[in-house]
């Protein structure tokens, strides 16, 4: 593939000719880094872009801070039910369906259910443990050659939240990834499962365990983990009934999770590239709450969602019809200038970070919001505290997607 198709970040190539046939959604330019300057240019010139062609069919792309919060807000005409990602999720795929995917009142009850697990009581008890686990995974760390932060600290610090927000045993913690990993995955040779049969056994025995964890913990009303959350809660005390909706419901947290995974790292990169931050928050801890959320606008750890529209409507000039796919991009909100001064720029003296859409808006706005900023906090505070300074030692490599701007590998090292 040319590298123009998707390498080059330079204005001059986005013409509004080009741009009339543009599609945006290209996975090759988010792994590339290298999307910056086509949403310049759109929501310069084409805000509210319709790409009539692509491998997930036609679909609209809102750009500007705005618009996205305008379609984040009108839940009724701007639906999840179904799908919020840019391609149709298949019929086999179905049992990824949860909250997330759905419009009130199903939406409404689910959420409902499991909002004990996320207080801030709750997360406060959660974090006495997370610092324990970020600082010895810092003190383990080696001083004296190269590492992969993603293994060695981003990975480990998302699963450990994961494991304690289902407060998992041991040996499911570490079955939980592998288990929602082949839930998404089509088996084929070399994938991680070969046949649909081998599938279908991991997803029971998923399943199986998940009726488990139910039943031993329905009858426990101290317990406020998510199983048990959702076990308690008079919406969803039938969910057993319907266990792959509870498959479903475990795996949207879990991987919902995986975000700050991409935020963890970004934040990484976002210090190494911009010099002179880092002394900022060396020197005035009290910048950690806004540095965390300057983190989050910056990497738009989640790219995009996607809404379906339930009746005609308008955006901004154009007229959208009924029953169109709808994509928020969330990475190009996140750098508007009509809202961000040097809106490229990571500063975390940024008076109006926290105007960040990178948690969505409105009632599906994250839930896992609380959870992220915490893990963040907490990540720079130990850093500071270690007084551990990283550089990267080469450029980082981030994952082929178009909804998730995580990285697959980031090398560092320890510098004194
Ligand atoms: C920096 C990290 C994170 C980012 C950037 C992020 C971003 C988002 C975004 C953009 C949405 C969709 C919002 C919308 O449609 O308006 C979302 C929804 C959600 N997030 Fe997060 N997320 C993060 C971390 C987490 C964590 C740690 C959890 C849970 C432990 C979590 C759980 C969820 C759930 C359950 C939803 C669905 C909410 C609903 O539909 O009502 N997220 N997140």
């Amino acid at each position: 593939m040319s590298k123009m198709l998707y390498g080059a970040d330079k204005e001059a190539v986005w013409s509004s000719k080009t741009l009339a046939v543009l599609d945006p959604s290209l996975p090759q330019r988010f792994q590339h880094n290298s999307h910056a300057a086509m949403f310049r240019a759109l929501r310069r010139e084409a805000p509210v872009h319709f790409c009539p062609d692509s491998p997930y069919g036609p679909y609209w792309s809102v750009t500007r801070h705005e618009d996205i919060l305008a379609v984040e807000r009108d839940h009724q005409v701007f639906s999840s039910e179904n799908n919020i990602i840019i391609g149709d999720v298949s019929p086999e795929f179905d049992v990824t369906r949860a909250f997330a995917t759905s419009d009130p009142p199903t939406h409404t009850q689910e959420r409902r259910a499991v909002l004990p697990s996320f207080t801030r009581k709750r997360l406060q008890v959660l974090a006495v443990g997370m610092r324990q686990k970020i600082r010895s995974l810092l003190a383990g760390l080696p001083r004296d050659r190269e590492f992969d932060w993603v293994e060695e600290i981003a990975s480990p610090v998302t699963n450990s939240m994961v494991g304690e927000l289902f407060d998992l045993a041991p040996e499911d913690r570490s079955r939980l990834p592998y288990w929602c990993e082949v839930l998404v995955t089509t088996p084929e040779p070399g994938a991680l499962v070969q046949s649909w049969e081998e599938r279908q056994a991991v997803v029971e025995t998923f399943r199986d365990r998940l009726l488990h964890l139910w039943s031993d913990r329905r009858e426990d009303t101290r317990r406020q983990d998510v199983i048990a959350a959702l076990s308690h809660s008079p919406d969803t005390a039938q969910m057993n009934h319907n266990p792959m909706r509870l498959v479903g419901t475990v795996a949207l947290i879990a991987g919902a999770n995986e975000a700050a995974r991409g935020a963890l790292s970004g934040s990484i990169v976002a210090f190494h590239q911009t010099p002179g931050q880092w002394s900022l928050l060396e020197q005035d801890r009290g910048l950690i709450d806004n540095a965390v959320s300057e983190i989050v606008r910056w990497q738009s750890p989640i790219i995009h969602m996607r809404r379906t529209t339930t009746q005609e409507t308008q955006i901004g000039d154009e007229v959208i019809p009924e029953g169109a796919r709808v994509v928020m991009w969330y990475c190009s909100g996140n750098r508007d200038e009509r809202v961000f001064e040097d809106a490229e720029d990571f500063n975390i003296l940024r008076y109006n970070a926290d105007k960040h859409l990178g948690y969505g808006s409105g009632i599906h706005r994250c839930l896992g919001q609380h959870v992220a900023e915490m893990e963040l906090r907490l990540l720079l505070e130990e850093l500071l505290d270690s007084q551990m300074r990283l550089e990267l030692v080469e450029p980082p490599q981030r994952i082929l997607s178009n909804f998730s701007a995580n990285y697959s590998k980031l090398v560092v090292r320890t510098v004194a």
